[in-house]
Formats: structure tokens, sequence, C-alpha cells
């Protein structure tokens, strides 16, 4: 089955990461947010992937290319960000008419992804949470979904669309697409994957619901700590307790790190280097240097160089912030 990965937004919200690289080449837990996603999906019989792509595009294109020699990638570009319903619709000649899987370039599930993928009908992968207000939520009738809603200010339902969806009519997707796009009938502004899910339901198109396991949102900088963590804490490779280390910890084996305390949920880029430093729920990028600082909910980017920090620091690549200060 072909797996639809919608990737061309700018990620404004993860600034300054995004400045200059796509949200979805960001790392959590020791490799990219789309390195997660893709080896997920491999795991579950996804042959072939096609991901849109916009912003910083060629990154996306040639960071395929490199991670994923033998899998079929193809990349289709959105020229403006119009909305995940028309990232969507810009894929349906590289889709075809067969059944394909969608998943958002920033979100991770832990599912069963092989019961998701054999549902017989379309299948939206949902999620309860507390307060739906901000999610597309569906609302069910005897275990098939009446309705969608985008950002509803009254829930039908808890049940938020975490962003994976299986789509087995997608002749009918495209239809709807179409139509909206056509008319122009934007929803905040954009076209909305949501509004074309409900235009199929109203053509008659079934949708059952899979509550998913776990979900991880990378969308800003408090969920992309918050799933590195996760993340982390679920991965055997960064359990392995070392001198001045505090599990669970990944460090590159070319970085190098002296005198520090590490961790818990430290991950340290290839090439970095760390030099009397104390760090806690930090990701330090490749090439990047760390000395003399207490960190803890850091972000430090590639090749920065952070020196005589203590407290919490978000620093894009190739930045300096550096204090003349011992610490710790
Ligand atoms: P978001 O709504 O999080 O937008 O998109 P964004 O641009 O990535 O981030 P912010 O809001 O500016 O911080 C959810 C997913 O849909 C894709 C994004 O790449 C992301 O994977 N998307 C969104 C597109 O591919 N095209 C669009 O027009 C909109």
């Amino acid at each position: 089955m072909k797996a639809l990965i919608p990737a061309a937004g700018t990620g404004t919200r993860l600034r300054p990461h995004t400045h200059n690289k796509p949200k979805a080449l960001l790392p959590v837990a020791g490799k990219p947010i789309l390195g997660h996603i893709i080896d997920d999906l491999l795991q579950a019989g996804v042959d072939e992937v096609v991901l849109i792509i916009g912003y910083c595009g060629e990154a996306v294109r040639a960071w395929a290319a490199g991670a994923y020699p033998g899998l079929p990638v193809t990349c289709v570009e959105q020229s403006e960000r119009l909305g995940l319903g028309h990232a969507v619709w810009t894929a349906r000649d590289a889709i075809g008419d067969a059944p394909f899987f969608c998943i958002l370039g920033d979100t991770i599930v832990k599912t069963d992804y092989r019961r998701l993928l054999a549902d017989p009908h379309n299948c939206i992968a949902v999620r309860e949470v507390a307060d739906p207000r901000r999610f597309g939520v569906v609302e069910m009738r005897d275990g098939a979904v009446l309705r969608f809603v985008e950002k509803p200010e009254v829930p039908p339902s808890n049940l938020a669309i975490v962003g994976a969806y299986l789509l087995r009519d997608a002749p009918r997707l495209w239809a709807a697409m179409d139509r909206i796009v056509a008319e122009d009938r934007r929803t905040r502004g954009e076209y909305q994957l949501t509004d074309g899910l409900q235009a199929m339901l109203a053509d008659g198109c079934r949708f059952s619901v899979q509550p998913v396991g776990e979900w991880f949102d990378c969308g800003k900088r408090e969920t992309w700590l918050e799933t590195n963590r996760a993340l982390l804490d679920a991965d055997p490779a960064a359990a392995a307790a070392a001198p001045g280390v505090a599990p669970p910890c990944l460090v590159a084996p070319d970085a190098r790190v002296s005198r520090s305390r590490l961790g818990p949920h430290v991950v340290v880029g290839a090439g970095a280097v760390i030099e009397d430093c104390d760090l806690t729920d930090t990701i330090v990028g490749d090439g990047a240097e760390v000395r003399r600082c207490r960190l803890t909910g850091s972000l430090i980017g590639e090749r920065a160089v952070v020196a005589g920090v203590d407290g919490s620091l978000n620093v894009g690549d190739d930045s300096e912030v550096a204090a003349d200060r011992r610490i710790p």
C-alpha cells in the first residue's frame, strides 16, 4: 500500500529551528521525525511513499533518497500552502485510485498499524482527549462515523482526529476535494481535509475509527521535547547506563563528552562537543558545542555554540550564545 505524507508546511511554531529546515527533518530521539514515521510504516507493510513537499522541499527529497535508497519515494510539490486538504489533493495523480494511507509529517503514532491498514472501510485514527476543541473531532453512531467537525466550539465527542487516515475510497476523496477547490470552499482560510472527509460521508462513504495507543505531535517546542522523552523511554538503545549518563539518553558515537553529567532524556548529535555540563531533557544537534552549561528543557541547533548558560535554551542552527560564567 502507498503512504502519503504531507510535509510541505512552514513549521512556524518551531522557529528558529525551521528557519533553515523543514519540520519533518527535525531530530527527535536520534532521527528525523519523518524517519520515525516511515520506519513504522515499513514495519506495517507500506511499500511505497509519496511525500508532499514545499517549504525546504529539496532537503526532504534529498534526505529521503539517502535514508531509504531501496524504497520507491515520489515527491510531489505543493506550490502554495493552502491547507492539508489541498496538500493531499495535490498528490491525486501520484496516489491514483487504489486505497492509501495518509499520515501527517509531524505526527508519530504508536498503534497496531497492521490492524488499522486491514480495516475494510475508510478508517480514521482517533484518540480520546480531555478538550477536543482544538482538533478535528468525530461524532459516532453505531460504530460508524456520523460527522467530522474541525475545531468545534461545542465538540460532539471527545474523539480527536490524530492525523492518520486509511482512505479506501480514494476516487471519492478526489471528487470531493475537486469540488471543494473548484468552489473555493475554505475553512479558516484553508482547504481542509476534514471538509473533504465530511463530503465523502455525505456521498455515502463509510468510515470507522481506530483508537491509537500513543500519539506524539511534534508541532510545538514543548511537544517536540515531550515526544523526545517518550520515544527515549521506549527505546532499548537509549537504556544503557554509563558513567556520567543517566538513561535514557542517546549520545552519538563520535560526540565528545567530557567532565559532564547527561540525562535523563538527552540526545547528543553526531560530532557534538559537550564539556563541563549538566544536561537533562535536551536535544543537542549535530556538530554543536556546549560548554559550562546547566540546561534542561533545551533545544540546541546544529553547529550552535553555547557556553556559560544555566537554564532553558532554544537556539537555532549556527547560532552562538556565550556567557563568560562557570556553571555548574
Ligand atoms: P500544520 O498545521 O502543523 O502546519 O501542518 P505547519 O506549517 O507544519 O506548522 P505551523 O502551524 O506553521 O507551525 C500539519 C501537517 O500538514 C502539512 C505540514 O507539513 C504538517 O506535516 N501541511 C500543512 C502541508 O503539507 N501543506 C499545507 O498546506 C499545510
